[in-house]
């Protein structure tokens, strides 16, 4: 039977005899490259993870304008639940370089962003002909769900994830009481495409 959360809406997370697992969810119909119109929707579902940098609506129009081949979204009863927002690093054009991944809560735990990175990651090596792409992120070290989500990719994908400092703390806000974000990079991805 399905859990229902303190506002009354449905929970991916099913009880099982002998403990919790997660229900999955078919996402593919649901997601997109974003647009200038979800710009707004974008900063909001990043301001609500409550944990995660919220950069101006005039960056995430950016983001859903000029790298909106390299960056996804979900869209579900017309609610925008999930993105990635990326882009191809100008002096590694063969690296997706992942920014922020967010997943509105009441989805979590159902694929979303699993099903993001995976279709993200096709799409970009689609246009590229196939070529072999590598994923690189900044995590930090207390992000247990973000280090799950990346592990899990590069296990499904069959290829290693590295790790290597990278921005240090001092780089970063000194009011927010920001961690070091040390990079992992997972790939080459170089399989054959399905399609
Ligand atoms: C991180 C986040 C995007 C994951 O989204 P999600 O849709 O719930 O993730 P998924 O259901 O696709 O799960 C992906 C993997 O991460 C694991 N995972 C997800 N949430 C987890 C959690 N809270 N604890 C442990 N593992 C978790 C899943 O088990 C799955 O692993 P698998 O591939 O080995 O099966 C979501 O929790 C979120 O938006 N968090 C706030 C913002 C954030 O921290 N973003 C990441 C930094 S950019």
């Amino acid at each position: 039977m399905n859990a229902s959360n303190t506002h009354g809406l449905q929970s991916p997370w099913t009880t099982v005899p002998g403990g919790v697992t997660r229900q999955h969810v078919s996402w593919e119909r649901h997601l997109r490259c974003p647009s200038s119109t979800d710009a707004v929707a974008m900063r909001q579902l990043v301001d609500a993870t409550g944990v995660l940098d919220v950069n101006s609506t005039y960056a995430y129009l950016l983001l859903a304008t000029d790298f909106a081949k390299s960056s996804i979204v979900a869209e579900r009863d017309g609610e925008l639940c999930g993105l990635i927002t990326a882009y191809h690093p100008p002096e590694r054009p063969e690296v997706l370089f992942v920014w922020q991944v967010a997943v509105t809560e009441r989805v979590r735990g159902t694929g979303l962003a699993a099903a993001m990175l995976d279709e993200l990651v096709n799409r970009v090596r689609r246009a590229r002909h196939g070529h072999p792409l590598t994923v690189e992120a900044t995590v930090a070290p207390g992000n247990g769900p973000s280090r799950a989500l990346f592990g899990g990719f590069a296990r499904r994908h069959g290829v290693p994830m590295t790790e290597r400092p990278y921005f240090g703390a001092e780089l970063l806000d000194p009011e927010s009481d920001h961690e070091d974000e040390p990079i992992l990079r997972i790939g080459p991805i170089a399989a054959a495409l399905s399609d």
